[in-house]
């Protein structure tokens, strides 16, 4: 039998403890075992960009990093986004333009965005183009997500005058 490995690590704030094995990725983990669902599984290869979560504040696929990784790491996932009210300004710009329709993708793409905002609350529509070329969808186009980042950066300046 595979010896479990035990990791003590941060998910959205909150200190989170869990067994796992050593082969298993944190994607895993997250779905299988924490029930944290909104981290959605496209490819498992790292090619999609669904899987993305926030790695000690860099965004990642969680579908390549292994569980034992997250050992003393903070970790955030699309479900620390909203607060308990209200929707994040990328949620809300998501659903008001039509961002979304299978939904696989949105939450990579919501994580992945608000990671080029926090770091650049100004981005050139190139800017987010870039910022979100590993993030794959199949059912949207591209052109209402960005217009969707675009509108949530807007939102966010004005909310922070
Ligand atoms: S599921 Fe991780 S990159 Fe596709
Ligand atoms: S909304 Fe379906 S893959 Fe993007």
């Amino acid at each position: 039998m595979v010896k479990k490995a035990h990791v003590s690590t941060t998910i959205n704030g909150e200190a989170v403890e869990f067994l796992c094995e050593p082969r298993q990725s944190l994607l895993e983990v997250l779905r299988d075992t924490l029930e944290l669902t909104g981290s959605k599984e496209g490819c498992n290869n790292g090619n999609c960009g669904a899987c993305t979560v926030m790695l000690d504040g860099v965004p990642v696929n969680s579908c390549l990093v292994l569980a034992v990784e997250a050992e003393g790491a903070q970790i955030g996932t699309i479900e620390g986004m909203a607060d308990t009210a209200h929707l994040h300004p990328l949620q809300q710009c998501f659903l008001e333009g039509a961002a979304l329709q299978c939904g696989i993708c949105t939450p990579g793409f919501l994580v992945a965005a608000k990671a080029l905002l926090d770091r650049n609350p100004r981005p050139s529509e190139q800017d987010i183009r870039f910022e979100l070329a590993g993030n794959l969808c199949r059912c949207t186009g591209y052109d209402k997500i960005v217009r969707a980042v675009q509108d949530a950066a807007v939102a966010l300046q004005e909310t922070s005058r």
